[in-house]
This record gives structure tokens, sequence and C-alpha cells, in this order.
């Protein structure tokens, strides 16, 4: 697959879910396997880049990729990939970071002996902005998971947050989304859109490093 399109570029990738701690026993999270993200780090590599994959916890094999961290905060996620940005050329964002976070974190197990109980969260950074903020700015893929409104959501993301380009999938359905092995994306760029149809998620990978390829060097040799 891929002939080499990606040879020399350095790709980096975030994966899977962020697990944000309530105290040392509990903690709230998103559904996510890690699925999408690695399938896309495994044919980027196929496709010859340079693959540094950021993940959290998930139940799969460490792909082989160039480099893996593993993380599990989203704030542990954002060190790690602001980190790794200044050497990155292409940032795809496919892990599902969480968006809220317990103000605080109580450093011994909270006991049951109450019949409600309020959690009071503070929003996470979002990694994806400030990655298509920061001074180097690599090509900037994210991704958006939604139940309703997919393709306008896709495009006020690809505004909003100043993106290359955005994949964006249905979630919460039978088929495609999370923990399933197939998936299914509308992407869209400054000056087009496609869908790619119900596939596995190693295709559907494969068919979104093609379009990544295309537009990133597009965009290089213009
Ligand atoms: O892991 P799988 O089981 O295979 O499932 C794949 C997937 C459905 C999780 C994946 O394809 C996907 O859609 N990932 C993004 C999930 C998500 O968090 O979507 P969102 O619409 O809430 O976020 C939009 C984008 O902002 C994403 O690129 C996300 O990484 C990024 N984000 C969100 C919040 C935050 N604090 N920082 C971020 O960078």
């Amino acid at each position: 697959f891929g002939g080499g399109i990606l040879a020399g570029v350095s790709v980096l990738i975030s994966a899977g879910p962020t697990r944000e701690p309530i105290d040392p026993v509990r903690y709230i999270s998103n559904r996510s396997s890690g699925k999408m993200g690695y399938a896309i780090a495994e044919a980027a590599a196929r496709a010859g880049a340079k693959v540094s994959l950021v993940t959290g916890p998930t139940a799969l094999k460490t792909p082989p990729v160039n480099e893996v961290t593993w993380v599990e905060s989203s704030e542990e996620m954002y060190r790690c990939v602001m980190s790794k940005v200044p050497f990155a050329d292409i940032y795809i964002g496919a892990a599902a970071v969480a968006d809220y976070a317990p103000e605080t974190i109580a450093d011994r197990k909270i006991k049951k002996n109450q019949s409600e109980m309020v959690l009071r969260l503070r929003k996470t950074q979002d990694i994806l902005s400030a990655v298509s903020a920061s001074p180097k700015r690599p090509f900037t893929v994210g991704f958006a998971a939604e139940t309703d409104n997919l393709e306008d959501y896709a495009r006020e993301k690809l505004a909003t947050k100043a993106l290359d380009m955005v994949a964006a999938n249905w979630v919460g359905r039978d088929k495609g989304g999370f923990e399933n092995d197939d998936n299914a994306l509308f992407v869209c760029w400054n000056g087009g859109d496609t869908y790619l149809p119900l596939a596995s998620k190693k295709t559907i990978a494969e068919q979104l490093i093609r379009l990544i390829a295309e537009r990133y060097h597009a965009q290089n040799s213009a």
C-alpha cells in the first residue's frame, strides 16, 4: 500500500481514550478502543512515514511504528503531543479526548456513604486547537465524532479550529464509530470533501492516508 507516498514525512497521531481520575480507583472516560487511530498509524507507516503514536489506555497490541507513547489523562496527552509537535509534519487527532475532567482529584478512595454525589468538572485543554495554533504548525487533521448533523459540524470544526482536514464519523450507531472493526468517514478540507463508505478500519485508514498525502503535498508544493 501507498508506494512511499509519505516517505520521509513525520506523522504524529493521537489515539484511544483518555482517563480523567476522580480518586485513586475511579475515572471518567470516553468510548474508544483505539482501533481507528492505530489503523491510521499503521497505514502511515506502510506509506513510508516516520510515525509517532501517542495513545491513551487500550487493549490493543502495540503497533509496529517508530515510536509509541502511552498516556492516561488529557493533561498528559496534551503535554506529550505538544512536546512532539515541533518535529511533526502532519498531526492526526484520532483520540477521544475527554472534554471535561474532575476539578479536584481525591487522594483517597471516596466512600459511598452518601446517597447522591456531585462531581464538579472543568473543561480540558483542546489539544487539536493548540496544535493548529502552534508556531511550527504541522498539517493538522482533526476528527469529529457526532450523533447528528455530521457534515455541518465537520465543516464548522474545520473553520473554527483552523484545521487542514476533518474526518467525521457517526457514533452511537450499530455500524462504524467507536469500538467496531468497521467505520465510514465524511472527510472535508478547504475546497473539497468526500465520503469513504463503510469498510474495515484498515481500509478506511489507507484511504484517509491517501487523501492526507494528496492534500499535504499539494499544500507544500504550492
Ligand atoms: O477508537 P475507536 O474505537 O476505533 O473509535 C474511533 C473514534 C470514533 C474514537 C475516532 O474515529 C474519533 O472520532 N475520534 C475523535 C473522537 C472525539 O473526541 O471527537 P470530538 O468531536 O469530541 O473531538 C473533535 C476533535 O478534537 C478530535 O480530533 C479530538 O481528538 C480533538 N480534541 C477534543 C477534545 C480535546 N480536549 N482535545 C482534542 O484534541
